[in-house]
């Protein structure tokens, strides 16, 4: 596996790749790899005849009081991770090389940005799509690979793909869980023993949705009414939101039918986890 440091040595990679008419995959990561990750990489594996992965950790999409210092890091583990599931590329840059003295561009996906997790971490989204447009002028990869946990995030940067009629196609892949449910996410390394175990109510919660539905709950309002008793009766928890949306202008239905989005973000302690259920009725 060739680990890459420089924008132009990885635009030349890529060029070279391209010009031996190779399908380049791209999985874009903060690292802390875990097996969401590399479920990633692995269907990059299966759909395109090279595979890059970055690890950046981008201060961009980080709020002045969040975690951006103390995210979770540890290149020598993600490499052997990458190394192991076959990667052809780790791209691995300094911030300095991504945003050089004098940087001044981003670029937003007006609306979609700002509800959902947006409104608790406004610019965030901000940094994500000036990140992954970046990325994905350095890489010029054919597929690119999000996860489903992301929900919002994986639809911004399909609008973003679509409105900039870039030649990418985004695929999205399903969420990776720990076997009590757990969605898996860098920072879970954040929680101590007892709130690991909290956070299991976070797909309890949707699972009990799921069952709803599925039993003819078709009220939104109730629907979230429910999923929120459930969350609530967990005394680390404390809710940022639940919602039920249109998967693709996230605005909020009333009536569970058709494809719904059902996302939520909660804070245990000081970290904050997000899950979210996708329906189709
Ligand atoms: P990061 O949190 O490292 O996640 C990288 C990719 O892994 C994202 O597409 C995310 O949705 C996916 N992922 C994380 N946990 C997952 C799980 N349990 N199951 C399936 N996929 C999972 O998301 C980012 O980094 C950044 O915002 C990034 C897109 C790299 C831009 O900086």
């Amino acid at each position: 596996m060739m680990v890459i440091r420089t924008v132009s040595v990885m635009k030349a990679l890529a060029r070279e790749w391209r010009r031996e008419g190779k399908r380049i995959g791209f999985v874009p990561t903060m690292g802390y790899l875990h097996e969401g990750h590399l479920s990633l990489v692995r269907e990059s594996k299966e759909r395109a005849g090279v595979t890059v992965v970055s690890i950046f950790v981008n201060p961009t999409q980080f709020g002045p009081n969040e975690d951006f210092k103390k995210y979770p890091r540890d290149l020598e583990k993600d490499s052997a991770y990458l190394k192991d599931a076959g990667v052809d590329a780790l791209f691995y840059p300094d911030t300095s090389e991504i945003y050089p003295p004098g940087y001044r561009t981003s670029v937003e996906v007006a609306g979609l940005q700002d509800r959902l997790c947006g409104k608790a971490r406004p610019g965030h989204f901000r940094g994500v799509v000036t990140i992954v447009l970046k990325l994905f002028d350095i890489v010029g990869p054919d597929y690119a690979f999000f996860g489903a946990k992301d929900a919002q995030q994986v639809l911004i940067i399909r609008r973003m793909a679509a409105d900039l009629n870039l030649d990418v196609e985004v695929v999205t892949c399903p969420i990776v869980r720990e076997p009590d449910g757990l969605a898996l996410s860098s920072r879970n390394a954040y929680l101590d023993p007892g709130e690991r175990k909290a956070a299991r109510v976070l797909s309890t919660s949707l699972r009990w949705a799921e069952k709803a539905v599925g039993a003819g709950e078709r009220d939104a309002p109730r629907l979230i009414a429910g999923i929120r008793t459930i969350l609530e009766a967990e005394p680390l928890v404390r809710i940022d939101y639940v919602e039920a949306v249109d998967p693709e202008t996230l605005e909020p239905v009333a009536e569970i039918r058709g494809d719904v989005l059902v996302p939520l973000a909660v804070y245990i302690g000081s970290t904050r986890l997000i899950d979210n259920l996708r329906l189709s009725v």
